[in-house]
């Protein structure tokens, strides 16, 4: 069946499927929708508004899976502003997940460790962000959306407990979203950690910030896949950080699996 299924099936299967919970895949996490049982899929170029990624580690399609017997939605695949993208084409994505019924976002990446306390191949649950990109894909409007609890404390609360149970850390900080697609010079980290952020990455501030104009609950999570530049003597490498991104897809999947069943309680 789903051999008939794979690359065939089309967005009205998925939204028939009822996918109330989804989630958006970092770099070296797309082993996360093998684990759970892929059902169904649709490449995002059979999807209106969606674009094949151009960035090694980003398959680009549309998952549907069934975690703990919950309908999911997996992304797998972004598109980045250092593609040469707008910021209303890098958030198209988090607008179709709306529109096929998807009320609880939880947006991962990968992200440079810029406080020293956590260590690298850890999770860190984002607990808020610094959008640095310099742009917004609410542009235009809907204006003056509310942003103080982007990211929901009771998801971050509910995930510390299934990381504590699972026996991995979860730790919790601020992630800084550049527009990249260069890393960061050791002045800039410097700068970074000066005002407040955790941890660095180039993606996910806009798609939170477009998921909360819209009402959705949102949970973001980091893999820190490297320290940020200039806190070790090593260069960084996007090799790197698909390795790291590899490393924790047991921990991602732990977290999905206690998210989805507390949704399967009515939580
Ligand atoms: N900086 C920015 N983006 C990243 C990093 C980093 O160190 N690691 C993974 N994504």
């Amino acid at each position: 069946m789903l051999s008939a299924m794979r690359g065939g099936m089309s967005l009205e299967f998925l939204r028939a499927a009822n996918p109330r919970f989804a989630m958006v895949l970092g770099s070296g996490l797309g082993a996360i929708a093998d684990a759970l049982g892929i059902e169904a899929e649709v490449p995002y170029p059979q999807v209106p508004g969606l674009l094949a990624s151009t960035v090694p580690g980003h398959a680009g399609r549309l998952v549907l899976v069934r975690p703990e017997g919950i309908p999911m939605l997996i992304a797998q695949g972004r598109s980045h502003l250092y593609e040469g993208l707008s910021a209303a084409q890098v958030t198209a994505q988090v607008r179709v997940l709306h529109d096929l019924g998807v009320r609880t976002l939880m947006l991962t990446n990968a992200a440079g460790a810029v406080n020293t306390c956590f260590g690298v191949g850890e999770l860190m649950a984002i607990s808020d962000h610094l959008n640095l990109t310099g742009t917004t894909p609410l542009l235009g409007g809907p204006h003056f959306k509310d942003m103080t609890e982007v990211y929901s404390k009771r998801w971050r609360a509910e995930m510390k407990l299934i990381a504590t149970n699972a026996g991995f850390p979860l730790h919790e900080g601020v992630y800084a979203g550049l527009l990249g697609p260069q890393y960061e010079t050791p002045a800039e980290v410097r700068m970074l950690r000066v005002l407040g952020a955790d941890a660095v990455g180039m993606s996910t501030v806009l798609e939170a910030i477009q998921a909360r104009a819209l009402d959705m609950e949102v949970i973001g999570v980091s893999t820190l896949t490297n320290w940020a530049a200039g806190i070790t003597q090593d260069a960084l490498s996007h090799d790197e950080v698909m390795v790291a991104g590899r490393s924790v897809v047991g921990q991602m999947t732990a977290l999905v699996r206690g998210i989805a069943s507390r949704l399967a309680a009515g939580d």
